[in-house]
Order: C-alpha cells, then structure tokens, then sequence
C-alpha cells in the first residue's frame, strides 16, 4: 500500500459473553452443552483493532462505564497500541456488553445491552484528525451524525446493526457497508445514495458498486469456519484502510473479502488478520 493512514474509529465497545454450542436453542428451549468465554468486542472496537493490525494508525472514540469490565472491553485495544485518548468513561452507565451464541456451523445470535454506548452522546464527542472516520449504528445517530460533519476527510458508515439512517447523514457518507439485512432495512434511501456502496453476501462475497454500477467483486477463499463473528467489522476496516491507502477499488475489496474470511476461522470478535498474515497469503 502506498501510505499509512490515520483512521478515527467512532463506535461501540462491549464486552462479549460467547457460547458455543452445537445448535441455536428453540425459544423456551434449554441448551446445556454450551462453552462459555469472554472476549473484547463491540463493532467499534472490533474495527478499530482491525485498521490497527492492518496498519493504520488508529484512534478508538467511544465510550465505556466507570466499572470492572470496562478494562476487559478494551483489554485488546489496549495491549496492542490503539490510541484510546479520544475515549471516555461514564459513571451513570455500565460498560456494554453482548451476549452472543455461536453454533456449530460459526453463525451467530447476538443480544446488545448498549449501556454506555447508548449514553455516548454528541456531547461527549471529541475528535481527532485523521484521513478516514469508520462508523457503524452501535452508538446513538446523532453522535455518528457530528463525527461525520466534525471530519472533512474519508468517512465510511457501516450500517450495522440494521436500522434506517437520516438523509443528512447519508449525504456525508463516502463508503457505505452493509450487509443484505442491512440493504433491506435501507430500502429506497440506497437508490438515492451516490457513494461507494459495498454489499456483503457472507460466504459468497461482495460488491463495490456506485449508483446501480459495479466497480469490483470480491470472493472470499474458502475457509473451514469457527465463528463469523466480527467477520464484517474486519471486511469494513479492511476495506476503508485499503482504499484511503491507496489501493484499487478491486484490491481493496479483496483484502477485506480475505479478511473477513480468516477473522471467521477463529473465534471472537477481534479475531482480525494482521497485514502480515495477508502479505503470506500474497494478497496486497
Ligand atoms: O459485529 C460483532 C459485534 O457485534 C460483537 O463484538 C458484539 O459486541 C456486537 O457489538
């Protein structure tokens, strides 16, 4: 890639409870051959490690409570280098926390209890400079809304989880990533968006397209998968990073197709490739 890029991730932190079992429990059902682990995670902070190892200089905003998990939240962001200045600790709200079932085949079933991302107001926003700004929806529109306006440089909405998204902030966005859910929930507004849009179909792939024109298509190496997990986050991070370095739209894409393939072989949210792994796979 041709420079390294400095990247504002503004999102959500969370601490995941991940049980595997065999199979998703029915509802009234009770499953209990589950193996329970905790682990790093929140969209923010999955994709703020993820620019991270991929190279990027990276700042995580957000924010977490004043209690004992918080530490464990940003355990990994912490112990690999993110620049955490930009986030913020609140009294009145625990850290967040997901609890997530994972089942034999690595899909998931993830519950949020948002807790202090939820409380992560405009007002507790602070931002600083960089090339890119990655988003996602874990943190309330209006926060998202100012970080966009506050960075005149890249700024990349991953419209994760599925919620609809205000026209103003839409305007603001320059890549668009969502997954077939997410398109769905977005419904007309994406036909009025004149951005890069980049769409995953999970195993299948993803499109880079720019209004109705396909730029690129990825496909992703097959995998045996553990947990697809943060699979996205790292696809988002992958794909922001490579284009605000310098790639091609198609070499881009197919680092964050790649990715987002090697984050679902392991298990955890924060599970993402370093450059270096990419680099032993020949891949740019
Ligand atoms: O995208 C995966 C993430 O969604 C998990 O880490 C969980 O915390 C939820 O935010």
């Amino acid at each position: 890639m041709t420079k390294s890029a400095t990247i504002a991730v503004v999102g959500s932190i969370n601490l995941d409870l991940v049980a595997s079992v065999k199979s998703f429990p029915q509802p009234g059902e009770t499953v209990t051959n589950a193996t329970v682990v905790r682990c790093p995670g929140g969209k923010g902070a999955n994709q703020a490690l993820a620019a991270h190892r991929l190279g990027a200089q990276v700042f995580m905003v957000g924010c977490v409570g004043n209690d004992p998990l918080a530490g464990e939240a940003l355990q990994a962001l912490t112990s690999e280098g993110v620049n955490l200045d930009y986030c913020c600790s609140i009294d009145d709200a625990p850290t967040g926390l997901a609890m997530i079932v994972v089942n034999a085949l690595g899909e998931n079933q993830i519950v949020v209890a948002p807790g202090a991302n939820a409380a992560f107001g405009p007002g507790q926003l602070s931002m600083p400079p960089a090339d890119a700004v990655i988003a996602q929806l874990e943190v309330p529109i209006n926060t998202v809304l100012k970080a966009a306006s506050a960075n005149p440089g890249f700024f990349c909405l991953n419209a994760a989880p599925a919620r609809t998204v205000p026209m103003e902030l839409l305007d603001q966005v320059d890549l668009l990533v969502v997954n077939e859910i997410e398109a769905q929930t977005l419904g007309p507004d994406l036909a009025v968006y004149g951005g890069l849009l980049a769409t995953t179909y999970g195993s299948k792939g993803a499109l880079l397209s720019r209004n109705g024109q396909q730029i690129a298509c990825g496909k992703p190496p097959k995998v045996d998968v553990v947990d697809t997990t943060g699979a996205g986050d790292a696809f988002t991070a992958a794909l922001t990073v490579g284009l605000v370095s310098g790639l091609s739209p198609e070499q881009a894409l197919r680092r964050a197709c790649v990715a987002g393939a090697l984050t679902a072989t392991r298990m955890g949210a924060q599970s993402s490739p370093t450059s270096a792994e990419l680099e032993r796979l020949d891949v740019v």
